[in-house]
């Protein structure tokens, strides 16, 4: 049987994408990265995609005339490598209504954060300044907002008094790539039903 596909966006380190790939080859999860789409031509994610044989495609928004060529653009790679569902790993744009409404409750997103709590950037130092006890990452769809959609799951995690942005990063980081995975797995069997601002187990 054929495979169902995902589209990654990533812009930088990638670490949530390669733990994609590696539950993908150790058979945990049921899916095939149809292509890694990145906004900044040296991003490691890029590097890691091709070492996997996986396709890339480089939509520098330098290049574009405004936000919506940038996201026709990516749309289009999308579309041309059959992605059915489009992965944001760690990609640091702001996508637009525009883009939204064309993958409507078909964008997964991942934040650093118990959202609602600490929203758009810098999410663990809004953490560490807020004097949260908890804190931890949110898998969810993206809407028109600022990682405002309905949420698929979340994980949590102490914080330390002696955190710093870097040690909460890393403890939060390591639930990031089991949640991810989760959720995808939860996606692939068909499994995730939005109703209203929730998303409810099918
Ligand atoms: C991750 O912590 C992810 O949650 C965050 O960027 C990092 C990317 O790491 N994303 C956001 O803050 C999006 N608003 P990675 O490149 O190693 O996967």
């Amino acid at each position: 049987m054929n495979k169902r596909k995902i589209g990654v966006l990533a812009s930088g380190r990638g670490s949530n994408l390669q733990a994609i790939m590696d539950n993908i080859a150790n058979g945990t999860l049921d899916l095939e990265i149809a292509v890694v789409v990145s906004d900044k031509p040296d991003a490691k994610a890029l590097e890691r995609a091709q070492n996997a044989n996986i396709p890339t495609v480089v939509v520098d928004r330098k290049a574009c005339s405004d936000k919506i060529d940038f996201e026709t653009k990516i749309d289009s790679a999308l579309k041309e490598h059959n992605a059915e569902v489009v992965v944001l790993a760690g990609f640091m744009r702001l996508l637009s209504g525009f883009f939204v409404e064309k993958w409507q409750h078909k964008i997964i997103n991942i934040h650093p954060a118990l959202l609602p709590s600490f929203p758009g950037l810098d999410a663990q130092g809004q953490a560490i300044e807020y004097g949260v006890k908890f804190s931890g990452c949110t898998v969810h769809f993206v809407d028109e907002g600022t990682d405002s959609g309905p949420i698929i799951l979340q994980k949590v995690v102490p914080v330390f008094d002696n955190d710093t942005e870097e040690t909460l990063s890393a403890r939060i980081l390591e639930e990031e790539h089991k949640a991810m995975s989760e959720a995808l797995k939860l996606w692939s069997l068909d499994k995730l039903g939005v109703e209203g601002r929730k998303v409810i187990l099918k």
